[in-house]
């Protein structure tokens, strides 16, 4: 049996480009992750999701590796790997590595073998096929970061497939050898000492067999891959080896990204036998997402969808499985901007937001410098950028017709960028993050938004995160905060999101106002006591409750 230690976890995520740069090259590294242990420790998480280090070109910062058993020279060397395994664990502090298997680098010897004939026989560890008859690519598939996802090669006179970049290879899943090499490579890194794994883009492993062309409405022919390469049927063979051949052997914290996944397939992918301990969702992140996920063609959404969004997988988790709760990754732009007015961003409201995700029924996940309010970036040109998918972003919408101011808008809003900023540690040139200059510029508003200011006042963000981790892990309440019973009070509410926890005889209550003014609320209940809030007090009549701005409350009650 296993302990399922990772329930009472909290994750903490690192993009290690961008954490803290040690030798002054302008990249985060992993010896500056080894320095920064105390600061994490301080903060009270418990385990780390380090984003990929692995030897890699970096055409996505990482998300491209060449060698899956080794280290990237800008991060480090394999023994900084195993130096920090050590001493995150002297400290109590595991360490998740994210596992990027759907593809590999075009750059990686598995790809350069399976490229140079069409009788190597790593040829089917790639998805080669022939061109259409005048030479165009086999279908009609747009790539995830925009273009065809067929790349030609002229060599061997085929196209290869990529998901992702032209960079990002795709591998054939439906052959066995390439499943158990990843198998083995998974087992290596186990036994170094990792804790597991936060799994990319699995849902991609399966592509529709045919491979013919779809309906297109788009300004360029194409059609999103995702409709043809996402959870399709047969993958549920390849994940359920996955996790019998890999992650079954151990004790370990898997959490995959899976976009796709419907609620009513919840179960077979977290449930009891499922392929992971638990997924990370997109309904509630990506509801500003417009049709085929354009940036720059957003989407209106309102609060009740949010609600709507948390309550159907959480009262799945009531049942079975478990929840992966997350605002904020490398991939979405700074919480704050995303569901906060502009003139409402402020230490108030980020509590608020973190009260609200943070106490729902799973295992919470915090994104660097999302624990002292890190925001958005607006940079002034697209040459700025470093994002693939925000190149791809705005070189569209001019395609189709906007201005670049309109373009750049939609960039400044929905860009990856904005949460790989480096992280600002204090107020002096680069927010204390790299001597030199850094590989993507730092956020402006450093000087006052740093984690030297965030500790010395009492009042701050880090905090108000610090309190939620403890409440969680060591108060008289964990036993509720981890295990209980999820409830949406308030559901058609449009303004106040409420929700209550219930286990054994402890019940909690969580309600908090989305807007920047006054809101009334009412629900027949009675308070024991206040166990938090993000005002300093709060009202104990919650049959006639009126809200303050932002204000988010935590309540035992009866
Ligand atoms: C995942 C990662 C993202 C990356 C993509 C391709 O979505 O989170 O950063 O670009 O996979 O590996
Ligand atoms: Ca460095």
């Amino acid at each position: 049996m296993k302990s399922q230690w990772w329930k009472k976890s909290v994750v903490y995520q690192i993009y290690p480009k961008s954490f803290y740069d040690s030798n002054g090259d302008g990249v985060g590294d992993l010896k500056g992750v080894i320095q920064k242990l105390d600061y994490l420790k301080g903060l009270g998480i418990d385990v780390i999701w380090l984003s990929p280090v692995y030897q890699s070109p970096m055409d996505d910062n990482g998300y491209d590796i060449s060698n899956y058993q080794a280290i990237a020279e800008e991060f480090g060397s394999m023994e900084d790997m195993d130096r920090l395994i050590i001493e995150a664990e002297k400290r109590d502090i595991k360490i998740i590595m994210d596992l990027v298997v759907n593809h590999t680098s075009d750059e990686h010897p598995w790809f350069l073998e399976s490229k140079r004939d069409l009788h190597n026989p790593k040829r089917d560890w790639y998805i080669w096929k022939n061109g259409k008859e005048d030479g165009t690519p086999p279908n009609n598939w747009r790539s995830i970061f925009g273009g065809s996802c067929w790349e030609y090669d002229e060599q061997t006179n085929q196209y290869y497939l990529h998901v992702f970049s032209k960079k990002q290879p795709d591998l054939n899943w439906e052959n066995p050898q390439v499943r158990n090499e990843v198998y083995k490579m998974i087992r290596w890194w186990m036994d170094k000492g990792l804790s597991g794994f936060r799994v990319d883009a699995i849902t991609f492993i399966k592509k529709r067999e045919d491979y013919s062309d779809i309906v297109s409405n788009s300004f360029d022919g194409l059609s999103p891959i995702a409709d043809v390469s996402l959870n399709q049927d047969g993958i549920h063979q390849f994940l359920m080896e996955l996790n019998e051949k890999a992650f079954s052997p151990y004790d370990i914290l898997t959490v995959a990204e899976a976009p796709g996944v419907t609620s009513k397939e919840l179960p077979k992918y977290v449930g009891e036998n499922g392929y992971f301990n638990m997924l990370f969702e997109f309904d509630h992140v990506d509801l500003d997402l417009g049709k085929e996920g354009k940036w720059y063609q957003p989407n209106n959404w309102n609060l009740l969808q949010f609600k709507t969004a948390i309550s159907t997988s959480q009262n799945i988790y009531n049942e079975l499985g478990w929840g992966a709760l997350y605002l904020e990754n490398h991939d979405q732009p700074r919480s704050l901007n995303k569901f906060i007015k502009p003139d409402g961003i402020s230490t108030t409201s980020a509590k608020m937001l973190a009260t609200v995700y943070f106490l729902l029924k799973g295992t919470p996940f915090i994104y660097q410098g999302q624990e002292i309010g890190m925001t958005n970036v607006s940079y002034e040109s697209i040459e700025e950028y470093n994002d693939l998918a925000s190149i791809d972003q705005y070189q569209s919408a001019l395609k189709e017709g906007y201005s670049i101011e309109e373009a750049l808008a939609a960039i400044w809003k929905r860009s990856r960028d904005n949460a790989r900023t480096p992280m600002q540690w204090n107020d002096t040139r680069n927010a204390g993050f790299t001597t030199s200059d850094p590989w993507l510029k730092v956020n402006c508003n450093y000087t006052s938004i740093n984690v030297e200011n965030s500790i010395e006042n009492r009042d701050s963000i880090y905090y108000f995160y610090k309190e939620l981790i403890h409440l969680r892990k060591s108060s008289e309440y964990s036993d509720v905060i981890v295990f209980g019973k999820y409830q949406a009070l308030l559901e058609n509410h449009p303004e106040i999101i409420a929700y209550y926890r219930e286990f054994k005889n402890k019940k909690i209550l969580i309600i908090a106002n989305f807007e920047d003014e006054e809101i009334k609320a009412e629900l027949d209940l009675s308070v024991k006591k206040i166990i938090l809030t993000n005002y300093k007090n709060a009202s104990t009549n919650l049959k006639d409750l009126t809200l303050r701005p932002y204000e988010a409350i935590v309540y035992e009650i009866d």
